[in-house]
C-alpha cells in the first residue's frame, strides 16, 4: 500500500484517519497533567542513594535557581538553616540563613562540583548580603556532613581566599544540622513568576512541583541561571512544542 497516488482508496484513508484521530485523542487525554516521575525512576534504578547538600548564598529564590539546572540534581528546596530558631518563617527566621537544600545523584555530580558552583554563583566577600539583599539572613555558608566534605569545603575556601588578596572571604563552614523548608510560596519562586512555563508542565499541583526535577530545572531556566548551552537547549525544546501546538513539556 502506498499513501501517494490512486492506490489508496477512500475507505482506507477513512480508516487511517480514524486510527490517527483515536491515537491523538488518547495521547491528549493522558497528557493533560504529567506527574513528573522521571526522577523517581532514575532514583529507583540506581543503587546509590541520593545525597543531600545545603548552601547559603543570598536570597533562597535565587539560590534554588542556581542549582536546579545542574545535571545530577534531582530536587531543590528553599529553606532556613544555620540558626537555632525552632520554627523559622519568612520575616521571622531568627538567626537562620536563607538556604537551598540540594538532593543529588553522586554518580552524576559531586560535592566538589557543587562547591565550584557555590563559589562562582555569589560574591563571598560581601559581608552579610548579596547585592541589594543586605542582612544576616543573606550570609554565605557551606554546610558539611562528615570529615571529607569538611575537608573539601576548607580546601575550596582557602583557594578562594588565596585568589582574593585584598578582601576577606566571609563564607562560614558549618556542620549540617536541621534544614527547615520555607513556605510553599518561596519554592520554585522564579518558575512561579512564569505562568507560561507552569502551563507547559501541565500546571502541576504544589506538592508535585516541589518534588519535580523538571520544575527545578525550569526554575533555573526562568531565572536565566542555567549554563548558556542549557538555556539554549531548553529554549529550543519550548519553541518546538509551541510550533507543534503540543502543550506538555515532559523533560528537557
Ligand atoms: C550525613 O551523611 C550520612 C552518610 O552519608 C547520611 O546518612 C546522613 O543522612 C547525612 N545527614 C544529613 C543531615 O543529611
Amino acid at each position: 500500500m502506498t499513501f501517494s497516488g490512486r492506490h489508496v482508496s477512500l475507505p482506507y484513508l477513512r480508516i487511517i484517519y480514524s486510527v490517527v484521530l483515536i491515537i491523538l485523542t488518547a495521547e491528549k487525554a493522558v497528557s493533560i497533567r504529567f506527574p513528573d516521575q522521571i526522577s523517581e525512576n532514575v532514583k529507583a534504578s540506581s543503587n546509590q542513594p541520593l545525597k543531600t547538600a545545603v548552601f547559603a548564598l543570598g536570597s533562597f529564590w535565587r539560590s534554588e535557581a542556581v542549582f536546579g539546572c545542574l545535571d545530577g540534581v534531582v530536587r531543590t528546596t528553599a529553606g532556613y538553616a544555620g540558626g537555632s530558631k525552632a520554627n523559622p518563617e519568612y520575616r521571622s527566621w531568627g538567626d537562620h540563613a536563607e538556604s537551598v537544600q540540594i538532593e543529588y545523584n553522586p554518580r552524576l555530580i559531586t560535592f566538589r562540583q557543587l562547591l565550584e558552583v557555590f563559589w562562582s554563583s555569589h560574591d563571598s566577600r560581601q559581608v552579610f548580603g548579596q547585592g541589594p539583599d543586605v542582612g544576616n539572613q543573606y550570609r554565605s555558608i557551606i554546610f558539611t556532613n562528615g570529615t571529607e566534605e569538611l575537608r573539601l569545603a576548607a580546601v575550596s575556601k582557602d583557594r578562594e581566599q588565596t585568589a582574593s588578596k585584598s578582601s576577606i572571604v566571609t563564607t562560614q563552614i558549618q556542620q549540617l544540622g536541621k534544614f527547615c523548608p520555607a513556605e510553599p510560596e518561596h519554592q520554585k519562586f522564579e518558575l512561579k513568576r512564569n505562568p507560561f512555563l507552569l502551563q507547559l508542565m501541565g500546571n502541576l499541583p504544589e506538592d508535585e512541583l516541589e518534588k519535580s526535577t523538571l520544575a527545578a530545572k525550569l526554575n533555573g531556566f526562568a531565572a536565566e541561571l542555567c549554563p548558556p548551552k542549557v538555556q539554549q537547549q531548553i529554549n529550543a525544546r519550548i519553541e518546538e512544542i509551541i510550533r507543534k501546538g503540543w502543550p506538555i513539556l515532559r523533560e528537557v
